[in-house]
């Protein structure tokens, strides 16, 4: 007949491959998984990053579902959550109402404004957890940007002091760190003398020091109402995601300049730069596990399409592995919760 000879059912019969090492061995059970295992995720690795709201009621951010804009009570609450899970910071982001954003984010250096009273709430309540704020316009800026404008031009050191104002602003109101998020040249500079200048040289300086310009932080901007407004894009400011030494020279500037800690943002994606970070600079370094990266995650799980569990702490996991020493993640209290029940 025509066609390919049958072959016959396979052999089972084992061929000698004269192997001595085989890397099987060690994966074969539980204990011997656990005795080689290179990288583990604790409690101390997690940020926690919440979204405070004006009022009384807690509302849904619809892109990222299971995480809820919460009012000052509501944060209160987790922030004692988070202490009890043993996480050892927050990070706080208010929703600004519109009606009290304009062209240069005057909200921002309001003493009494959202996140100084949620600061000074939580620092009442639960003194012994870590306080992150972001220093950035663009929660209190009528077009959504970062800094201060003229026409379509992002204004970099006009800007820088107004980041530094909004600083000096958190650190009297009780924050421990300040993360400045908003990539304006010279920013951690300015920042650090002006806190050392002002009776702050103990709030630590976390830099935002490689934030690419990302399709990932979206639903970050439905959370904190910025996405409705935001005018053009944030490419003169943030890093093109094709870049990698430039990163490398980010870090080494925040670094001259004061930061304590640095983070790369977004995560997932940019694994390489952590890792190259972590190796060129052996310093404090974060990953931001940002919004988009966790819609990706729950969108999925609760589609059914992947197990929401297991590729949470395959992707918190990961971040270890490439080198960073925390992550800022919604995820941070369910991981937090199933950490402590496997102890
Ligand atoms: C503000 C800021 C952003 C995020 C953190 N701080 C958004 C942006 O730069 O547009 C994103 C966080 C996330 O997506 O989870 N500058």
């Amino acid at each position: 007949s025509l066609g390919a000879p049958s072959l016959g059912a396979p052999s089972l019969a084992a061929p000698s491959l004269g192997l001595t090492v085989r890397p099987r061995r060690n994966r074969q059970s539980e204990w011997a998984r656990r005795l080689v295992r290179e990288n583990t995720l604790s409690t101390n690795d997690l940020i926690w990053p919440l979204f405070v709201i004006e009022g009384s009621e807690a509302r849904d951010v619809k892109s990222m579902p299971g995480v809820q804009r919460l009012p000052i009570e509501g944060i209160v609450t987790e922030a004692r959550r988070a202490r009890d899970l043993d996480i050892p910071a927050i990070a706080l982001f208010p929703y600004t109402e519109p009606a009290l954003r304009d062209p240069n984010g005057t909200e921002a250096v309001n003493a009494d404004n959202l996140v100084c009273r949620t600061v000074r709430a939580i620092k009442a309540a639960v003194p012994d957890i870590g306080i992150v704020t972001d220093v950035a316009l663009d929660p209190y800026t009528s077009h959504g940007h970062d800094g201060v404008m003229d026409g379509d031009t992002i204004l970099n050191d006009e800007t820088v002091a107004l980041l530094v104002a909004q600083a000096l602003t958190l650190a009297a109101a009780g924050a421990d760190v300040i993360a400045p998020s908003d990539m304006m040249d010279g920013r951690v500079g300015a920042i650090r003398t002006a806190l050392d200048e002002s009776g702050y040289g103990h709030v630590q300086i976390m830099a935002y020091a490689a934030k690419y310009a990302s399709a990932f932080y979206g639903p970050f901007r439905d959370a904190v109402g910025s996405n409705a407004t935001l005018v053009g894009d944030k490419r003169t400011y943030q890093m093109d995601p094709a870049n990698s030494d430039e990163a490398i020279r980010e870090v080494a500037l925040d670094l001259e300049e004061g930061a304590d800690m640095v983070m790369i943002k977004p995560g997932l994606p940019y694994l390489d730069i952590i890792y190259r970070v972590k190796e060129t600079f052996g310093v404090p370094t974060f990953a931001y596990q940002v919004s988009g990266e966790y819609a990706m995650i729950e969108g999925a799980a609760r589609n059914g399409w992947i197990d929401g569990d297991k590729a949470m702490v395959e992707s918190l996991v990961a971040f270890k592995r490439a080198g960073a020493d925390g992550i800022l993640t919604y995820f941070a209290p369910r991981v937090a919760a199933m950490l402590k029940a496997v102890k």
